[in-house]
């Protein structure tokens, strides 16, 4: 017999409050693929494409790659499981769902708000990112790289950063893109966009990694991404990759617990948690792929930061036969991968006002659209040398300031807000009913999994938090230091 929500006990002792009945519009997915693309596409993002290749760079290769993997199976995907489970469980968004599951006024409701707050505060900065790949796309095919100089091309970011014109433009257009899909609705609208844009970025990822492969840099990126080499890899890169597992799978702000909200009761969430989690990293791998043996041929550095994607990947691929062409194709990619990412995060602030306020898709829609777009405005002018967001934050732009928030505050603690609401606090019954879904393959992985999300999770996330906020100090921050004092900073605890 199926654990109805009724069952949890959590529930029932919230007296008079029986959940409210769900705004009608509200939506689901077609099927599983169709959540599983969905929920892809929000995970492969910027952050594979523009962040794994330049951090893998940042902290020697193979190592960190292979700690990164070991970081997705053991902490990402086990919470990115939990966080479905949520959503799948309750049929409701963030902070209703924790309501639910818990009691009205629940502190636990908190990591709602924060998913929520999270959310905007994210897209408001995305967008403008967002809207640099749009930008350098437009440059492309208009052919305006065609014959430039190396030193010219590098420099177009420099004018694009500090230009408000050109930064508000582009933000607004892809603000109003992204509003537009989530405007109509789940089936109609993120569901049919993911399947048309997740397909087409795994063909233009395969097409520029062919490209990649006739290049004379292709073996030495090979040796690169898959070797080990020696003591590169530091405890502040082992942090870095558990964040960014995070950051990579959209975990922490609810967004695949709005996703997992879509999902019919009885579906596999660990094999399509599973699907996303495998898809999201063979695409961040496939990316170094691409990126490494082009800038390689190039004689470039991949240690070049964030620079790699704007700076040297257009003067790369500039370069090659057809660059023109080429150059297109990948910030199309890129365009295409923050889009699906960025219509799961203005989902999460929409679902909030359709399932707690019960205001209509497209009245929640356009005023979080709208609301984050204009929040976004800072972050838009936070290059522009005479502006007043280039300071606002102990020195750190508005924009990096936000960035720094989200990434190592808001996230880490939305994980370990997931993972100890489903370990200890969620309905036993409930939990084994949405995780095994009547399989017994699934009832034999559970037991791991309950451990996982109870005791190593936190852990670790606890760990990345102490770090990222400053509190323990093992050498993130010094990346430049000698690794033997590092590592006799591991055992910092
Ligand atoms: N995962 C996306 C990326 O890799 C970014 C993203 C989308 C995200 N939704 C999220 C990150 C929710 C954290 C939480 O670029």
């Amino acid at each position: 017999m199926a654990a109805t929500l009724g069952e949890d006990t959590h529930m029932t002792d919230s007296g008079s409050t029986a959940p409210p009945a769900l705004n009608s519009t509200r939506g689901n997915w077609g099927g599983r693929f169709g959540f599983i693309l969905a929920a892809a596409g929000s995970a492969v993002g910027l952050g594979n494409i523009w962040k794994f290749p330049y951090i893998t760079g940042e902290n020697g290769g193979g190592a960190f790659v292979l700690i990164y993997l070991i970081c997705i199976a053991l902490v990402g995907l086990p919470i990115l499981i939990g966080e479905v489970m949520i959503g799948t469980a309750t049929q409701r968004t963030g902070v209703p769902a924790f309501r639910t599951l818990s009691r009205p006024g629940s502190p636990w409701m908190g990591f709602g708000w924060m998913g929520v707050a999270a959310a905007v505060l994210l897209l408001s900065y995305y967008g403008v990112v967002a809207g640099w790949t749009m930008h350098y796309a437009w440059l492309s095919i208009t052919g305006t790289f065609a014959g430039q100089d190396a030193e010219t091309i590098r420099g177009v970011f420099g004018k694009v950063f500090s230009s408000a014109g050109l930064n508000l433009s582009w933000q607004l257009i892809f603000m109003f893109l992204t509003t537009l899909i989530v405007l109509r609705g789940i089936k109609g609208g993120i569901e049919l966009a993911s399947k048309i844009m997740v397909p087409l970025l795994g063909l233009m990822l395969i097409a520029l990694m062919i490209k990649a492969s006739t290049t004379d840099g292709f073996a030495q990126a090979t040796d690169f991404i898959f070797g080990m080499h020696g003591d590169d890899l530091t405890p502040g890169g082992i942090l870095e990759a558990v964040g960014h597992a995070f950051f990579s799978l959209s975990i922490g702000m609810c967004c695949m617990l709005a996703y997992g909200s879509y999902l019919k009761r009885g579906t596999n969430i660990v094999a399509s948690g599973t699907a996303i989690a495998g898809l999201d990293t063979l695409i961040a791998l496939v990316a170094c792929m691409v990126l490494f043996p082009i800038t390689f041929a190039h004689g470039m550095d991949p240690e070049s930061g964030p620079g790699l994607v704007f700076m040297n990947m257009p003067v790369a691929l500039m370069a090659l036969p057809g660059g023109s062409f080429w150059a297109t194709i990948f910030f199309i990619l890129l365009f295409v991968a923050a889009l699906t990412s960025a219509i799961s995060l203005l989902e999460v602030a929409s679902s909030y006002f359709i399932d707690d306020l019960n205001w209509s898709r497209e009245k929640a829609t356009i005023v979080c659209g709208l609301a984050i777009t204009v929040l976004g405005i800072p972050s838009a002018l936070s290059g522009v040398p005479e502006g007043i967001y280039s300071e606002v934050f102990f020195g750190k732009s508005w924009f990096d300031g936000i960035d720094w928030a989200v990434s190592n505050v808001m996230l880490p603690l939305g994980g370990l807000g997931v993972a100890l609401f489903v370990g200890w606090r969620m309905s036993a019954t409930l939990r084994r009913e949405v995780f095994t879904a009547g399989s017994p393959t699934l009832a034999s992985l559970f037991g791991g999994w309950l451990f996982v999300i109870q005791w190593i999770a936190p852990a670790a996330v606890i760990i990345v938090f102490l770090q990222a906020i400053g509190v323990l100090d093992i050498g993130m921050f010094f990346a430049e230091a000698p690794a033997a004092e590092l590592d006799t900073a591991t055992t910092t605890d």
